[in-house]
């Protein structure tokens, strides 16, 4: 008997109030490493244990502040700063709309690291079997009694005086308790392992087994098939064997509208200007033929290009063949290019390629000016 540790002493009561009072008394006696157990949770006895709330709450609410706080930061840097997007007329950063995302980022933040925390700090892991484990103290205060049992690792600990104190709260029985000369549940025996492992690849078949085979026995697919076609898969409801069909001929894309000379070099005919030139159009036309035309036919037209030699120098726009183009044979030259001179559909909108005949008309009129023009201009 005396080369065995002991854990600690033990007291049974075999009514609540009892155990209250006994409760009250053991705190006041100033120990810390000491406990109650009972088959139920018993109203008032934290109060009278003198306990004070888990430290686990601290750790709850700081990765629970963390989390609110990083996703909103994440939010406002994606949203705002990295790539701002506008959503419904909303600011960048629109609290209401990251609330939601806040929330659960909170509530993940805080509820990982409470569970965390309580296997990492509050659970004693890997420790897996206890000194009480096994006692007739335990096997009773799970049933109809509820204990006290004060742990020698207190400072306040002694033998006798302690299994004195708690004979004076006049309990049904007292018993002194010794750690087991050997751990009750190693976690680490082959045989406990064993049956770890016996259990995730029972559990992992099993799981195959009814997910991929057992739920087919029934006559019923899942909707795993369905008359529909899938993207870039084939379909044996077409002749050709292809799932995706080619637009009906002639089908234009919506807000699309086709040129019809596209491709001609020599249109016999062309489309007419549908705009007149108000100052709101020339200047659409001298900012679009700024930025996509001078680089090569100067400022004004006259075909001094910019490019240094890179590129051929265009002709100038006020020979009496660029004076004589109809405005639609200059949107047809931006449209589909002349000779080297590339198509700009796809830089300028057909809106801005009328804004760029009008504002090159412009320019012609203003290098040709005839006695007439300079009339205009005195009377303004
Ligand atoms: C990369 C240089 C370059 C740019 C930019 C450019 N052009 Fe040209 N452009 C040329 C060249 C070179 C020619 C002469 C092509 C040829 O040999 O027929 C030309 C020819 C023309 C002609 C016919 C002139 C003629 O007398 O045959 C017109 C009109 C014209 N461009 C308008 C424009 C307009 C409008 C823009 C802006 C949307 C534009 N170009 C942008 C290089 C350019």
């Amino acid at each position: 008997m005396t080369d065995k540790k002991i854990f600690g002493v033990t007291a049974l009561f075999n009514e609540p109030n009892a155990i209250i009072s006994a409760a009250r008394k053991v705190a006041d006696a100033g120990f810390t490493k000491w406990d109650v157990n009972s088959p139920y949770p018993i109203h008032g006895i934290d109060k009278a244990m003198k306990m004070k709330p888990s430290k686990l709450g601290i750790v709850t609410l700081i990765f629970g502040l963390s989390g609110a706080v990083l996703a909103l930061i994440l939010m406002y840097w994606t949203m705002s700063v990295d790539y701002p997007m506008i959503i419904g007329g909303k600011p960048y950063f629109s609290l209401p709309a990251f609330i939601p995302v806040t929330f659960e980022v909170t509530v993940i933040m805080a509820t990982l690291s409470t569970v965390v925390a309580m296997f990492a700090f509050f659970f004693g892991l890997p420790r897996n079997s206890h000194a009480l484990h096994d006692t007739d103290y335990m096997k009773k205060v799970s049933r109809d009694h509820y204990g006290i049992v004060i742990e020698a690792i207190d400072p306040k600990f002694d033998e006798m005086a302690t299994l004195q104190l708690l004979k004076d709260l006049k309990p049904i029985t007292t018993e002194i308790i010794y750690h087991p000369e050997k751990e009750n549940y190693p976690i680490f025996e082959p045989r406990f392992i064993a049956l770890l492992v016996g259990v995730a690849v029972v559990v992992s078949i099993g799981t195959y087994l009814m997910l991929n085979k057992l739920v087919y026995i029934v006559p019923f697919d899942w909707m795993e098939k369905q008359a529909k076609v899938i993207p870039q898969s084939g379909s044996e409801f077409f002749a050709d064997g292809r799932g995706m069909r080619l637009p009906v001929k002639g089908t234009v894309a919506k807000g699309f509208i086709p040129y019809p000379f596209e491709g001609e070099t020599n249109p016999k005919e062309v489309l007419s200007n549908p705009y007149f030139p108000t100052k709101e159009n020339l200047e659409l036309g001298q900012r679009k033929y700024l930025t996509y035309c001078s680089p090569c036919h100067g400022n004004y037209g006259d075909g001094d290009s910019r490019l240094a030699g890179q590129f051929p120098n265009p002709p100038t726009l006020h020979s009496d063949r660029g004076r004589n183009f109809s405005d639609g044979m200059i949107y047809h030259i931006i449209t589909v290019g002349q000779n080297v001179m590339p198509s700009y559909a796809s830089q300028v909108t057909r809106d801005e390629r009328w804004a760029i005949v009008n504002y090159i008309r412009a320019l012609q009129r203003a290098k040709n000016a005839t006695d007439a023009d300079l009339k205009l201009v005195k009377a303004e």
